[in-house]
């Protein structure tokens, strides 16, 4: 599995000024909680002084069916993945009987009735504020017309627990990405070594859906997702293509999940509370002007860092290195190529073994060059950068 050294952008790690999640302290023992997470891919760290404590806030809708988490042979819960705040669940939801004239519990079988759904509970003391914030920036987004088509199916949340619930989408973009990446390396031919791994037609076609939804993202639901990365987008077959395997299309939707850095970027309807500003970052996908913070405390993601953020998940998508920089480096050496990651598909295609997968002027090259520029101001907007996409 991959790991990423993890990197802090501030000393402190309390969240600054976190609001307060209803139910706290009302944990039901089916929700378990992980102390320390240790291991995890990526450190959440709050960029400090960065947002202001007096937004308003409504609630998050309230998911009332009954959960049956589902667990192992040994007994233990089944999860679809984790990440750096949370433990996400597969469990099926059935609705509540009303009014029950006796209490009823249904029993636990290997075949239970009920949609499958994804249920992202707090994996560490800390962060229940967090997973609360993600609640109301899924309850903006999905609010929003067209979320259907670019976010994660939100479908309420759990105030007892801090727990969002979600349709079950089991495919992230990171393991597609790594299977493709194998998957190349065992049939290596020099016909295709100089495609992206996942095709150079699908590759294009993700491109486009991805900062098709990055505009949607920014210009309608007025949200800067702040942690744009392969683990992060899940993937949902699609329904309307035809059965022909040699299709140009991408076979997937790909669907923006993990709203826990992200913030609004909108003056008007619900605010997101500021410990949305506790920010999990990944380097190499962070932009660089976020990565010397140390020198400018007051940075915060912007819609031309999750640009910069999405240009490298593609970049990962051609070369099939969701690590992006060669394994083992001492995180002094992590921190100065993400300072520099202005210079990431150069360095791309210098190191490791995938560098002939993005040619000098090919239509990664091309495509990605306009969203890594160093300077934020001169990056590509979403919007622009679609209609680059179209060109192409
Ligand atoms: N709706 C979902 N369906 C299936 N798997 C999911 C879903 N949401 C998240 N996951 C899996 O759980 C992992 C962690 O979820 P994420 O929202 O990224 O949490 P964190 O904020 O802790 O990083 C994801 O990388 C993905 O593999
Ligand atoms: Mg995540």
């Amino acid at each position: 599995m991959a790991t990423y050294m993890p990197m802090q952008l501030s000393i402190s790690t309390k969240p600054h000024g976190a609001v307060t999640t209803p139910g706290l302290g009302l944990t039901p023992p089916v929700t378990p909680t992980i102390e320390d997470r240790a291991n995890s891919s990526t450190i959440p760290s709050p960029l400090s002084g960065t947002c202001s404590d007096s937004e308003a806030v409504s609630s998050p809708p309230q998911f009332l069916d009954e959960l049956e988490y589902q667990r192992d042979e040994n007994g233990r819960l089944v999860t679809f993945g984790d990440g750096a705040w949370s433990v996400v669940y597969k469990a099926f939801a059935s609705p509540r009987a009303i009014n029950p004239t006796r209490p009823f519990t249904p029993p636990s079988s290997p075949n239970p009735a009920g949609r499958l759904v994804a249920v992202k509970s707090p994996g560490r003391g800390d962060a229940r504020p967090v997973l609360y914030a993600e609640a109301l920036a899924l309850t903006r987004a999905s609010s929003t017309p067209g979320s259907e088509n670019y976010i994660v199916p939100f479908l309420g949340f759990i105030n007892a627990s801090s727990s969002i619930v979600m349709s079950a989408i089991p495919l992230s973009l990171s393991s597609y990405i790594e299977d493709k990446a194998r998957i190349m390396r065992q049939n290596f031919t020099t016909r295709t070594m100089y495609d992206p791994v996942i095709g150079m037609p699908q590759w294009h076609d993700l491109a486009k859906q991805l900062i098709k939804s990055l505009d949607w993202l920014h210009n309608q639901a007025q949200i800067v997702h702040a942690d744009i990365k392969p683990q992060n987008i899940l993937l949902r077959p699609r329904i309307s293509l035809d059965d022909d395997k040699e299709s140009t299309e991408f076979p997937y939707e790909p669907l923006f999940a993990d709203f826990s850095s992200s913030h609004s970027i909108s003056t008007t309807g619900t605010q997101i509370p500021s410990s949305a500003c506790l920010s999990a970052t990944t380097i190499p996908f962070t932009a660089p002007e976020l990565l010397s913070v140390l020198k400018n405390p007051d940075a915060v993601p912007e819609p031309s860092s999750d640009v910069f953020s999405l240009a490298v998940t593609l970049l990962g998508a051609a070369t099939g290195d969701i690590l992006i920089y060669p394994p083992g480096l001492h995180p002094m050496q992590r921190q100065m190529l993400g300072q520099q990651g202005h210079l990431i598909i150069s360095n791309a295609r210098q190191s490791g073994n995938n560098g002939t997968r993005v040619p000098k002027n090919g239509l990664v090259e091309k495509l990605l060059q306009p969203a890594v520029s160093k300077n934020p101001a001169e990056r590509v907007t979403a919007r622009a950068w679609f209609d680059l996409a179209n060109a192409l």
